[in-house]
C-alpha cells in the first residue's frame, strides 16, 4: 500500500485550505501504483525496501546538493548498499543530491536553476506551493528549505515519484516536501488555495498550453504567484514555433513562443503583474550525462557544427522564467 508513504503528507494537508483533497487521495495514490501496469515498479519497490534504515545526523535542503545524512553514519557495508540501491532508480535526471555521502550527480544540476528562480519569487516561508511536473522533486526539496509550509510535488512518471520516496524515507515526517503520482489532468479538484503554483518545463509539452494556464490559475487562491519556466525562441509578439517534429530530439514538444508571445498568453489567461525574470540558454554545464543519467543528453541534442541550433536546426533551447500574479 504506496499510501502508507505518504501518512505524514495526509496529516499535514488536514492542517491547511487543502484539506477537501483529503476526501479519497490515499486511495487514489495506491490505485496509481496498483494499476500502474509498470514492469519495473517491483524493483523499484524492492530497492526502495532494501534501503538501509539509518537515522541521519544532518538535513540540509538548502545546499546544492540536497544532503540526507554524512558518511560517518553508515558503515562500509550500508554505504555500498544504498549506492546499488540508488543505481536502481537510473535515470536520475534531476539533482544533485547527496545520501550519507553518495553523491548523485543527476543529469541535471537543478540549483542553476533554483539559483535563478529563489531570487526572482515572493519569499516561500510559510506558502502552500505546488509544482506541476515536479520530476523527483528536488525543488520541493528546496522549496521546503526554504520554509514553504507544503511544497507539494505532482509527477505522473512513477520513476520520479520513486526517487522522491527514496528521500522522503530518511527525511523527518514534519518535512513538508512531496511528490503525489498524478499528471496535472488527474490531480485532486482544481481549488484555489495554493500561494505559489510553479510549472516548470512542463508548458512546451502541453498541445493546448493556454488551457494548461488556465489550469494553473484556477489552483492559484487570488493574488497567488505563478512561476512558469518554459523553452522560448528569440521573436516578437506574434512569434511561435510549432516544430515539424522532434525538437531537440524530443518527441512531444509543441509550441515555443517569443517571451513577448508568452508575455502575452499569460496575460489573456487572466494573470497579471507579469515579470520576465530570467531568460537563459542552456549550457552543457548545466544538462549532461552522468554516471547516474547515462543516456544521451543537450551535447547530442545539439548540431555538432553549431551549438546555436539543436539537432534539427531549431534554434538552441533558451529558457524563460515568468513571473505573474493571479
Ligand atoms: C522537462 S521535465 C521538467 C521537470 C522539472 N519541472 C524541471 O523544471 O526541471 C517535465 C516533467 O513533467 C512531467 N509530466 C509529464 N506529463 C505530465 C502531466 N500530464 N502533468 C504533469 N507533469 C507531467 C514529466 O514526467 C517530467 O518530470
Amino acid at each position: 500500500m504506496f499510501r502508507e508513504h505518504y501518512a505524514p503528507l495526509f496529516d499535514q494537508i488536514a492542517g491547511t485550505d487543502l484539506f477537501p483533497w483529503l476526501n479519497g487521495l490515499d486511495k487514489r495514490i495506491d490505485s496509481v501504483f496498483e494499476e500502474a501496469n509498470n514492469g519495473h515498479l517491483p524493483a523499484w519497490k524492492g530497492a526502495l525496501e532494501a534501503l538501509p534504515q539509518v537515522a541521519p545526523s544532518v538535513i540540509d535542503l538548502k545546499s546544492d546538493a540536497i544532503r540526507i545524512g554524512g558518511p560517518t553514519d553508515l558503515t562500509g557495508f550500508e554505504a555500498t548498499r544504498i549506492r546499488n540501491e540508488l543505481k536502481a532508480f537510473h535515470p536520475w535526471r534531476k539533482g544533485p543530491w547527496d545520501f550519507f555521502g553518495v553523491e548523485i550527480d543527476a543529469e541535471w544540476r537543478s540549483s542553476f536553476k533554483w539559483d535563478r528562480i529563489r531570487g526572482a519569487i515572493t519569499p516561500l516561508a510559510g506558502r502552500l506551493a505546488l509544482d506541476i511536473g515536479s520530476g523527483n522533486g528536488y525543488y520541493c526539496y528546496r522549496m521546503a528549505g526554504e520554509g514553504a509550509k507544503l511544497a507539494l510535488g505532482a509527477d505522473p512518471y512513477l520513476l520520479y515519484v520513486m526517487q522522491s520516496l527514496t528521500a522522503r524515507k530518511y527525511l523527518p515526517d514534519s518535512c513538508g516536501a512531496w511528490v503525489i503520482p498524478f499528471g496535472i489532468e488527474s490531480i485532486p479538484p482544481a481549488i484555489p488555495v495554493f500561494d505559489t503554483v510553479f510549472s516548470m518545463g512542463v508548458l512546451y509539452h502541453r498541445r493546448s498550453p493556454l488551457d494548461h494556464l488556465l489550469k494553473l490559475k484556477q489552483l492559484l487562491r487570488p493574488g497567488g504567484e505563478l512561476v512558469l519556466e518554459t523553452l522560448v525562441i528569440d521573436g516578437d509578439a506574434d512569434d511561435v514555433l510549432l516544430p515539424k517534429g522532434r525538437y531537440a530530439k524530443m518527441r512531444n514538444t509543441w509550441f515555443l513562443p517569443s517571451c513577448l508571445a508568452l508575455e502575452r498568453w499569460v496575460k489573456r489567461c487572466g494573470f497579471s503583474d507579469i515579470r520576465l525574470a530570467d531568460v537563459s540558454t542552456t549550457r552543457i554545464e548545466e544538462q549532461r550525462s552522468t554516471d547516474w543519467m547515462t543516456f544521451d543528453s543537450l551535447s547530442s541534442f545539439l548540431d555538432p557544427t553549431d551549438a546555436t541550433k539543436t539537432i534539427e536546426g531549431y534554434p538552441a533551447p533558451q529558457r524563460a522564467l515568468l513571473v505573474a500574479t493571479a
